[in-house]
């Protein structure tokens, strides 16, 4: 028996997690794969209701029971600060140590592509961004709140452990994968001591894998270059920063946030899954957000849980629905959210 926890969340992420646990069910049925699903309602709603985020014990359960998470997607106008998001989603990045947040940039058909004169092929690789350090870690502080000489601080953290660790697994991804060359960006040209451990520790790591060809690129110029010649990029590893900004890019290179998916994994241990797009209070439960990337978030969970021939029938069922055009209205179809997982599910079925 494999245990999935799923936690469908705030606003659209509840639309399109239904669809994607509808393709998961299906799936999960016809290749008979014994994943048991059990349903969290962590989100807005209960925080709003009484205050909780994660319960005391959650994560600690998380590591002994669960085989992996599922989340749909965080963020709710009536709480600004997205308090609740930071303890729910980053708690379990930091304290589960999914240090990679694994990022495929790859565009499924040549009408998604958005660049003129590059086509769907052009756009294949995948970006590890560092997913535990940085200005993620919430070290710093307010001196002086709130008066003309406030001084506000968060502090970039990047420990050797945690750049070495995921240069490696960028490394080890692309060999694994016949790859031929890893690009490592940061901003060492500005942001000198922390960002030339990464300059240092790429060469190291480096080393250790001689027919892999490495590309240093600063920040700004690897997102220039992500638009002018994105064909050149196999695999890309970053900071979290950096990575959270330039998988936007990439979703927009898929054809838009609704196409991309991510794991956040600790190899081993218990890793999460999870659209890269964000809750769209505005478009919740009207039936028009885009199920896809939920759904090839599906494809990704199964695909590390070992179940490659149900992550491959996922696959085939989003490839069949871009096909023949079976997709929402942005992206040229004219189906809702429900629709669209109907297909994908019955397609696979
Ligand atoms: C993401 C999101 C999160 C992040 C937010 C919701 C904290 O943008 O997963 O990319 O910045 O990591
Ligand atoms: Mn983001």
């Amino acid at each position: 028996m494999v245990k999935v926890s799923v936690i469908a969340g705030d606003g659209i992420g509840v639309d399109v997690t239904t669809e994607a646990i509808k393709v998961l069910d299906v799936v999960n049925k016809k290749r008979d794969l014994g994943i048991e699903l059990e349903h969290l309602d962590y989100g807005a709603d209960r925080y709003l209701k009484d205050g909780t985020t994660l319960p005391a014990g959650e994560i600690e359960r998380f590591r002994k029971e669960v085989d992996a998470i599922y989340l749909g997607a965080l963020g709710d106008p009536r709480i600004p600060d997205m308090r609740h998001g930071r303890e729910i989603l980053l708690a379990m990045r930091f304290e589960l140590d999914l240090f990679i947040n694994l990022r495929p940039v790859r565009c499924l058909a040549d009408h998604l592509c958005p660049l003129k004169s590059k086509t769907a092929a052009d756009i294949d690789f995948t970006v590890f961004r560092e997913n535990t350090e940085g200005l993620y870690v919430g070290m710093g502080g307010n001196f002086k709140m709130g008066t003309p000489d406030e001084v506000a601080i968060n502090e970039d953290v990047n420990t050797r452990k945690g750049v070495e660790r995921i240069i490696r697994a960028a490394f080890s991804y692309a060999k694994a994968n016949g790859h031929k060359m890893v690009t490592m960006a940061d901003k060492s040209n500005a942001v000198r001591f922390a960002h030339d451990l990464w300059v240092r520790v790429f060469e190291l790591v480096g080393a250790e894998y001689p027919d892999i060809e490495k590309q240093h690129l600063y920040v700004d110029a690897l997102s220039m270059q992500m638009i002018k010649r994105p064909e050149q990029f196999e695999v890309i590893v970053t900071n979290n920063m950096f990575g959270d900004i330039v998988t936007d890019i990439g979703a927009q290179l898929q054809g838009g946030l609704g196409m991309a998916a991510s794991g956040n994994i600790n190899p081993d241990g218990v890793s999460l899954f999870e659209p890269v797009h964000g809750s769209a209070p505005k478009y919740a439960g009207k039936n028009v957000a885009n199920p896809i990337a939920a759904i090839l978030t599906v494809e990704m969970m199964l695909e590390h849980l070992g179940f490659k021939v149900a992550a491959k029938d996922v696959g085939a069922g989003v490839a069949k629905a871009l096909e023949e055009n079976q997709v929402p209205a942005e992206l040229g179809g004219e189906l809702g959210t429900r629709e669209v997982g109907d297909f994908i599910a019955s397609a696979i079925a």
